[in-house]
């Protein structure tokens, strides 16, 4: 990608922009009539795959890589027993059969599909059947309302059911729970500080809302400071962004890919990057989770096709659902020797992850620049919304043009703006840099402890989320509920989001956890880990 834009519509002596041009000025207008003069601002592929990467026998006649020089390690996945694994099936067939039972005999309480002629189906008729049979047993585990900010303590508000869970009405109460599930890793998502004192200050001036998209009058000087700041923070040219994180990557990859494009893609990555993939028209190829040696023999197979124009590596740098790190020289050491792209999603690892909390780069020390689009949001680590995209200053200008996200979509709110440039600030204090290194100790203090229990987790030691397997919606809800009752707000996830018998709890450790709460939590883990027989590990 940033190799097409170099050689693409974007010429480099533009990318110096005056001041007034910065602000709303002629280059955005120019954008807006390059966008509009297209379809409903489809790109066409022919200005991203313009040859800048010709895919052909000079690759594919490489010898393949030595992966012994590089750490290949996709992340701990201690299998279940086969007896856990059947047992685990037998669950999930019984409430499905309770569930056709029910089906057969009750109307459900929804609206159901009219199956008229001329209109597709609106619900897949397996997901439907599953959330209204198995996931309604264990709605009440899950879209928890919250009363306080994220912090290391939660206020839930507590829910009660009258009719199995299709609906929930409130009892009026709160509780006060140890937080295990949000993304608050380093901390910064509190009521009270610099941050929150600088978002404040930003409500004051700009309001809560610019009430337009950035290209037409959303931008703020906020926008400009953080966009400059987050290139200095993650080393690289520039930056662009986005209100919402998801967006930046749905919205942001159809600016970039287009038919020619051959995307591959980790099996395990996040919804927002697969429907970008989708709406850019790419063609995309999964590869089995962090399996570098299966990367390489899709990218050979695809060379070797002489089809693709461009060949884009899309994955993440922390895995939120399994709780691995990818493996980010050997990729690099790939995309050189092949002469593919990489794009990589950040959400989960940028301020969490490397001694400057840069993220997986900084994790795996690889220079920032051997990534050609390094995107990440602001949600999880610095506390806020919205997302970024940072590269090359060529990159960045290009997506300014043709990323949906920049253009149409509302601007960034400038106190999360201004949340985000005050965490980016306090990471460069001393302070700032000590809650990377508590959320470090803290993740491997709370692994540590979890191994000894005796449960199975999943991913690298040095995640800051952590899976432990439960493996049945039953026991998922189980933990979630005695969790809940002795004080802990943890998350539980099935399927979709894994697969059908891999239920999970998925712990989010913080660097804003003191050592006594984890251990209360540690306690309080044992205490159901012990009721309900859940050390399902066989390393012991
Ligand atoms: C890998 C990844 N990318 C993108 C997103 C979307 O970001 P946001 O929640 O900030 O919209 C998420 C959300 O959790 C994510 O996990």
């Amino acid at each position: 990608m940033a190799a097409v834009v170099m050689r693409g519509c974007v010429r480099s002596s533009d990318t110096e922009l005056t001041k007034t041009q910065e602000c709303n000025g002629n280059e955005e207008k120019t954008v807006n009539e390059k966008i509009n003069s297209r379809k409903n601002g489809y790109v066409k592929a022919t200005n991203l795959n313009n040859g800048a990467i010709k895919m052909g026998g000079n690759y594919a006649g490489l010898p393949p890589m030595d992966w012994s020089q590089y750490d290949t390690f996709p992340g701990d996945f201690e299998k279940c027993s086969l007896w856990t694994a059947a047992l685990a099936h037998l669950g999930l067939y019984l409430l499905m059969f309770l569930g056709f039972i029910n089906k057969l005999l009750f109307t459900p309480k929804v609206a159901t599909e009219r199956n008229r002629e001329g209109y597709a189906p609106l619900y897949n008729s397996f997901e439907q059947f599953f959330s209204r049979y198995l996931y309604r047993r264990v709605r009440h585990c899950f879209n928890r309302p919250i009363c306080s900010t994220p912090a290391a303590e939660v206020t839930i508000k507590e829910r009660y059911t009258d009719d199995y869970n299709w609906t929930f009405k409130f009892t009026g109460t709160e509780r006060r729970c140890i937080n295990l599930g949000s993304y608050n890793y380093l901390g910064f998502a509190e009521p009270t500080g610099p941050c929150a004192d600088a978002a404040a200050e930003a409500v004051r001036r700009y309001g809560l809302a610019l009430a337009s998209p950035r290209a037409e009058l959303g931008s703020c000087a906020l926008h400009k400071e953080l966009e400059e700041t987050t290139a200095r923070f993650l080393g690289v040219e520039a930056a662009i962004v986005v209100g919402m994180g998801f967006a930046t990557n749905s919205l942001g990859l159809p600016g970039l890919l287009g038919p020619g494009t051959l995307a591959l893609s980790d099996e395990n990555n996040h919804a927002s990057l697969i429907l970008g993939l989708r709406l850019a028209r790419a063609a995309v190829r999964v590869f089995r989770h962090n399996d570098l040696r299966h990367l390489e023999q899709l990218a050979r197979a695809a060379i070797a096709e002489r089809r693709w124009t461009n060949i884009v590596i899309v994955l993440e740098g922390v895995y939120s659902m399994e709780g691995s790190i990818v493996p980010l020289q050997g990729v690099v050491a790939l995309k050189k020797r092949l002469g593919l792209q990489l794009y990589l999603d950040e959400a989960h690892s940028v301020g969490a992850l490397g001694a400057h909390a840069r993220g997986v780069t900084d994790h795996c020390g690889v220079e920032p620049g051997d990534v050609d689009v390094l995107m990440g949001t602001f949600t999880k680590s610095f506390g806020a919304a919205g997302g970024y995209i940072a590269g090359s200053a060529k990159l960045i200008k290009w997506i300014r043009a043709h990323g949906h996200a920049h253009t149409y979509a509302h601007a960034m709110s400038p106190p999360v703006a201004a949340q985000v440039l005050a965490a980016m600030r306090a990471l460069r204090t001393p302070a700032g840099l000590r809650r990377v290194r508590t959320l470090r100790d803290n993740t491997h203090y709370f692994r540590r402890r979890l191994r000894e229990m005796g449960v199975v987790t999943y991913g690298h030691g040095d995640s800051p989320v952590v899976p432990m397997l439960v493996y049945t919606f039953s026991n998922m809800a189980a933990v979630v509920e005695r969790l809940t009752a002795r004080g802990i707000a943890t998350v539980g996830v099935g399927f979709p989001a894994t697969p059908l018998y891999k239920a999970r709890l998925r712990f989010c450790l913080s660097a804003a956890h003191s050592r006594e709460q984890l251990d209360a939590c540690l306690a309080a883990i044992q205490e159901v880990v012990d009721e309900l027989g859940l050390q399902y590990s066989r390393r012991r």
